[in-house]
């Protein structure tokens, strides 16, 4: 019996050191694979974003670059309201179709506007071009000198329905047809799916379709995630810190390297409308940017 004791304990040692060793190496891997490591030596700024942002919204200023806070912007000047707006059914050709365009232009009457920017804005699903005015967006757009235009989609408002199935067509037709220089598009929800394929199917030749870009957390964002990289477009990342949808999107639209994030506090999907100010200061940002 006496034998028997150190012979058992000479056979547990190695047991119980292999069975320690064998959690250290679970332990150590285990740590490296969950991010710790990951997070402490990502080379992009983007990758780390992107692995923070799989369980929490890119909330603002925490580890983001590019924020713009509206409520540390300037006020945009006082509403000179001499603006004056226009109606009108363009016309233009779609595939062999004629296509009437519902197109609400407005232009401050005392401006040069000859080389300014065309603030071209498009619209939600539930909306038209009718939330535009109702906000009085395009008023702010054209008096701050610029051309302000809001048009509504195939289908919506007083603009033909179509069969073409190509929405960047659709932009390129009607943009042509317009003769539009330095245009900036601003494009909320539904509307990216007509943006976003005219801006970055080509992402290369992005900047001579526009100037700019205002998403305001469209759709269809994950379908050009590999096209972003390849696009020098600057761009301003607007969504509302309540919507649900806008971590998505902004995830994907900073893979555009020319882009700053202005997230709207407090604001759901559609924040120009329940924060119209807050919107409107961050565009005048932009433009002025884009302009100067
Ligand atoms: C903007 O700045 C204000 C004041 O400093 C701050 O309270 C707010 O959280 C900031 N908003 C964002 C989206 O960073």
């Amino acid at each position: 019996m006496g034998g028997l004791r150190p012979s058992g304990l000479h056979l547990n040692k190695p047991v119980v050191f292999g069975l320690l060793g064998i959690a250290l190496v679970v332990f150590v891997v285990t740590r490296l694979y969950m991010g710790g490591g990951l997070a402490g030596t990502a080379a992009s700024g983007v990758f780390q974003i992107a692995v923070k942002s799989e369980t929490k919204p890119p909330a603002a200023g925490r580890g983001m670059d590019h924020v713009v806070n509206a409520s540390l912007l300037e006020s945009p000047p006082a509403f000179a309201a001499d603006a004056a707006s226009q109606e009108e059914q363009f016309k233009i050709t779609l595939g062999d179709k004629a296509l009437n365009v519902h197109v609400v232009q407005m232009i401050r009457r005392k401006a040069d506007v000859t080389n300014a920017l065309t603030v071209l804005f498009l619209h939600g699903a539930s909306f038209t071009s009718k939330n535009w005015l109702d906000i009085k967006t395009l008023e702010h757009v054209a008096n701050w000198g610029y051309r302000a235009i809001a048009i509504d989609l195939p289908g919506y408002g007083t603009t033909d329905l179509t069969d073409e199935s190509q929405p960047a067509d659709f932009l390129t037709a009607f943009i042509t047809a317009m003769g539009m220089k330095k245009v900036v598009i601003v494009s909320p929800s539904m509307s990216g799916s007509y943006s976003l394929p005219y801006l970055f199917k080509e992402p290369k030749s992005s900047t001579e379709r526009a100037v700019g870009y205002v998403p305001v957390a469209p759709v269809k964002t994950g379908e050009f995630r590999q096209q972003y990289a390849d696009s020098q477009l600057p761009t301003l990342i607007v969504y509302g810190t309540k919507d649900r949808r806008g971590d998505t999107t902004t995830r994907d639209l900073m893979l555009l390297p020319k882009h700053e994030v202005a997230p709207i506090d407090g604001a759901g999907h559609a924040c120009y409308l329940d924060k119209p100010d807050d919107f409107h200061k961050v565009l005048f940002y932009f433009l002025k940017k884009l302009s100067s």
